[in-house]
């Protein structure tokens, strides 16, 4: 499973994450990228939108790391 999360201090309001997973990623009041807060964990259909985000980010505000079932 995978956990995903934006450096708040790295993004620049590029919305390339709400494009690729617009089910996980939004943006706030002032363009920034923030993940939902009802994506606890990516869930396994939007799993390669979320990579191709954390690959596409001009930033490299995402990251996403695996965790297993005892993490959550
Ligand atoms: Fe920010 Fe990168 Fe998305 S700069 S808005 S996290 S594409």
């Amino acid at each position: 499973m995978l956990r995903v999360s934006i450096d708040p201090t790295r993004c620049e309001g590029h919305a390339k994450c709400l494009m690729d997973s617009p089910e996980v990623f939004d943006l706030d009041d002032q363009g920034f990228g923030f993940v939902k807060p009802e994506v606890d964990v990516v869930a396994h259909e939007h799993r390669n939108a979320v990579l191709r985000a954390v690959a596409g980010c001009p930033e490299y505000a995402i990251s996403a790391h695996e965790i297993s079932v005892e993490e959550r």
